[in-house]
């Protein structure tokens, strides 16, 4: 297997990748920045009596945070639709109708601006759905080819504000929407900068309704964004991008990535119990989000790795959910197997999720980082002992997890620190099958 990243392969003209470049989303973070939502969307360029959607799903409607947006933005003088259809890891078809839901509406030109609020995937149908309606077209069209047209997108939108309401998927920045295949059990990102949103406002008010569950689940995603992003390896030993559109989104770590990354582990893992064990601790939930912020930024300027690579065609069988899944894959993939690539790198991340290493070896100490980041989610209480836990799973489904790994998750694994073939796999899968009794 080639990962086509190495600058020591022989056979190449090569040079290794000196630069690295951040697009990033305006972003306002902070208790009641909720209330600077009109003033973001009139900074973005959208006026008053202009009228917009809220694309979000019925929970959120339910527990009122939706009024609550829809609130400001009257008083802001704009006129607002709500569309709540979001589905839980939504499938294309779900874009689609909340695409065929603003043509019928606001027809073909679409709203004037775009609120998503909610979880990961209502900020992936929002961002799906205004990109797509100025585009024209429906979501397979720009979904990469075999699955879709593999159209680029060329046009970004009206204005779209994102609301997270949910401290982990790193959304809210990120230019890619990941959607279901129904028909083949799969998932599709469509990646592009056309598809980041202009602003992300992050208001830890709008997460203290999240049950101990998702806040567990999301906090874990959150924490593999941060962890895989300080161990990926270094943007500069990528090959040198022939010209600057074709330098890939997912890098390899900088400077920037691992100052993010270690503010956002110690943001995480110290607050995540407090967040989990008492919803309302608004300072906890802050700095969740700041730290899932912050995760976001340095997992999605570096990559995502193995872990994440091996959580996709587990989502895709078993329809877990994409944190839970993170969190029974971390012990055995970033902080088991990764960990020969650079010990001295996990000693630091041990340290940084709360190990004591002194006294150990620099392998010892490494692996401390595994131990203790599973005691971490077993003070949690919500999640499951690991994969075996998680899934109904045997042999045959683990190699065809493995399989499905090295066959379609070649964009993240290339970003791994140490390579691996299908028989890694198998055995990473293996070892995440129970993390604690
Ligand atoms: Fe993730």
């Amino acid at each position: 297997m080639s990962y086509d990243r190495s600058v020591s392969a022989p056979e190449r003209e090569l040079s290794p990748e000196t630069v690295w470049h951040i697009q990033m989303p305006e972003i306002r973070f902070g208790r009641d920045s909720i209330e600077e939502l009109g003033y973001q969307l009139r900074d973005s360029g959208v006026d008053r009596g202009a009228e917009g959607l809220i694309v979000t799903d019925e929970t959120l409607v339910e527990i009122g945070h939706v009024s609550r947006v829809s609130d400001e933005l009257e008083a802001a003088g704009l006129a607002v639709d709500v569309w709540d259809g979001t589905e839980r890891e939504p499938s294309i078809a779900n874009v689609d109708a909340c695409i065929e839901f603003v043509r019928d509406r606001a027809g073909d030109d679409g709203y004037e601006f775009y609120i998503g609020l909610g979880g990961g995937s209502c900020m992936d149908v929002a961002k799906g759905t205004r990109t797509i309606v100025a585009n024209g077209g429906e979501v397979l069209d720009y979904v990469a080819e075999p699955t879709g047209e593999g159209k680029p997108l060329t046009e970004r939108g009206a204005p779209l504000v994102l609301l997270p309401t949910t401290a982990g998927t790193g959304s809210e920045i990120s230019p890619v929407g990941i959607y279901s295949v129904e028909e083949k059990n799969i998932k599709e990102g469509i990646s592009s900068n056309h598809i980041r949103a202009d602003a992300a406002i992050l208001d830890p008010t709008l997460t203290t309704t999240l049950p101990p569950e998702i806040t567990a689940k999301t906090a874990m995603d959150a924490l593999g964004h941060a962890i895989e992003g300080y161990t990926t390896h270094p943007h500069t030993s990528l090959l040198r991008a022939s010209n600057p559109a074709s330098r890939p989104v997912y890098a390899g770590r900088t400077a920037l990535t691992e100052m993010f990354s270690e503010k956002a582990i110690e943001l995480l893992s110290g607050n995540v119990r407090r967040a989990v064990h008492n919803g309302d601790d608004l300072e906890a939930r802050g700095n969740m989000l700041q730290g899932a912020l912050f995760g976001a930024i340095a997992g999605l300027t570096a990559g995502a790795s193995l872990c994440h690579a091996m959580a996709y065609p587990v989502g895709n069988r078993y329809h877990t959910y994409h944190g839970e899944t993170i969190a029974v894959l971390t012990p055995a993939s970033t902080l088991g197997y990764n960990v020969a690539s650079e010990p001295e790198r996990f000693v630091r991340v041990a340290e940084m999720l709360g190990a004591d290493t002194s006294g150990h070896s620099t392998r010892e100490a490494a692996d401390l980082a595994r131990e203790e980041y599973v005691r971490l989610q077993r003070d949690l209480n919500v999640l499951p002992s690991g994969l075996a836990e998680l899934v109904d799973i045997d042999e045959e489904a683990i190699d065809w997890l493995a399989q499905q790994t090295v066959d379609t998750q070649q964009r993240l694994l290339r970003c791994n620190p140490r390579p691996v073939t299908k028989a890694d796999v198998v055995g990473i899968f293996e070892d995440a099958l129970f993390n604690w009794e």
